[in-house]
């Protein structure tokens, strides 16, 4: 906050007990004096009922002025005057990163274990699943979905279709440094609209989709000119750029020739986000356990429900 705000809020929060104090003061006196006790507003009801004007009990008042000496007490002691930080140089950012600390040092002695411990072994301890659980929940779900299936542009990481493969050392990296696939815009580079259908066509062509096989004929050749330097000459992808596999049946944004024409002309451009900064690599070898547990759908990855109260139910589909 600025020296300028400071002291604006300074001068308000003096200004404003100031006037509580002068109200309190100006009103139990004034009402002491010129109205005595026993006189009414006027105010007639239900043509007897009468409103007395009373000044409120002595105890009342005094109430009021404890309330205020209470304030000035509190922001003696509590940061709360602008920027003055209060005699006990209390913080609530101090108070938080203290319990973060011992939150990290609890944690880091409950899971010290994992820093070793392969990925897929990581993932036959229901502890660690429902640990790993719990941060997919929190930092994962939002793009890839509650139950993981993922969505357009956002990979299902319950099945055995990886963009960049899964073994222990590339779904590490995914998911500590992020990544990015891109797809630049090709539609120049193909050509005219007639030569980006064609092209579209073929690639449905590849995934085994029912097209007119004139039209994917003709966009064979550019496919392999332009679009094989990334999907290979037989569609079949490449992990090393996540350029997907185009010929199995799993979509990332869909099959449809608007869908495919779109991505050629415009490009594609997926972005997933660096982890490490956010949740370090303990917690990542954590996540990544039960990103395993959930695409292996093995027997080992099965947690009895009985032991987390039904939090972790991986693989159930699987039995
Ligand atoms: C902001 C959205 C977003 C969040 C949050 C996010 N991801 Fe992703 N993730 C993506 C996108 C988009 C991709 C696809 C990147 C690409 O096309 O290469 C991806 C890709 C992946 C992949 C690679 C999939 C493959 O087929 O190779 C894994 C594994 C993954 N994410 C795991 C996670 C985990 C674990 C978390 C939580 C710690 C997470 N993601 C959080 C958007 C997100
Ligand atoms: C520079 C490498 C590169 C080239 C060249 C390239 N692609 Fe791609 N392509 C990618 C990447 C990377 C993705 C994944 C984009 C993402 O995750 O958002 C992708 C995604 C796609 C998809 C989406 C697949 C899905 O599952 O929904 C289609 C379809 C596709 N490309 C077709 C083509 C065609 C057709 C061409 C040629 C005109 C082409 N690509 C050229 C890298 C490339």
């Amino acid at each position: 906050m600025s020296d300028f705000w400071s002291w604006f809020i300074v001068a308000l929060v003096v200004l404003n007990i100031a006037f509580c104090v002068w109200l309190l003061w100006y009103t139990s006196k004034r009402r002491n004096n010129q109205l005595p006790s026993g006189e009414t507003t006027g105010h007639v009801w239900d043509g007897d009922v009468t409103e007395y004007n009373k000044p409120l009990p002595r105890w009342w008042i005094n109430l009021f002025y404890l309330t205020v000496i209470f304030a000035i007490g509190y922001m003696v002691v509590y940061p709360s005057l602008g920027n003055k930080e209060g005699i006990l140089s209390w913080s609530s950012t101090e108070q938080h990163e203290a319990e973060r600390a011992e939150a990290d040092a609890a944690f880091a002695e409950a899971y010290e274990r994992y820093l070793t411990m392969p990925v897929a072994e990581i993932a036959r301890s229901p502890e660690a699943l429902a640990a790993g659980r719990n941060l997919y929940v929190h930092n994962c779900a939002q793009c890839h979905g509650s139950d993981a299936r993922g969505a357009r542009g956002y990979p299902n990481l319950t099945d055995d279709v990886w963009l960049w493969t899964n073994d222990e050392p590339t779904l590490l990296a995914t998911i500590m440094h992020g990544r990015q696939a891109v797809m630049p815009a090709l539609g120049t580079v193909i050509g005219d609209d007639a030569a980006i259908t064609s092209v579209a066509v073929y690639v449905q062509s590849l995934s085994g989709l029912r097209t007119d096989p004139g039209l994917a004929a003709a966009g064979k050749a550019g496919y392999e000119m332009v679009c094989a330097a990334c999907h290979g000459i037989d569609g079949k992808g490449n992990p090393l750029l996540g350029a997907p596999n185009l010929t199995d049946a799993d979509w990332l944004y869909g099959p449809d020739l608007a869908t495919i024409r779109e991505g050629i002309v415009n490009g594609l451009d997926a972005q997933m986000p660096p982890f490490e900064p956010v949740l370090g690599e303990k917690r990542i070898r954590l996540v990544a356990a039960y990103v395993h547990a959930l695409a292996a759908g093995e027997a080992t990855a099965q947690v009895d429900a009985e032991t987390d109260a039904g939090a972790v139910r991986v693989a159930s589909a699987n039995p």
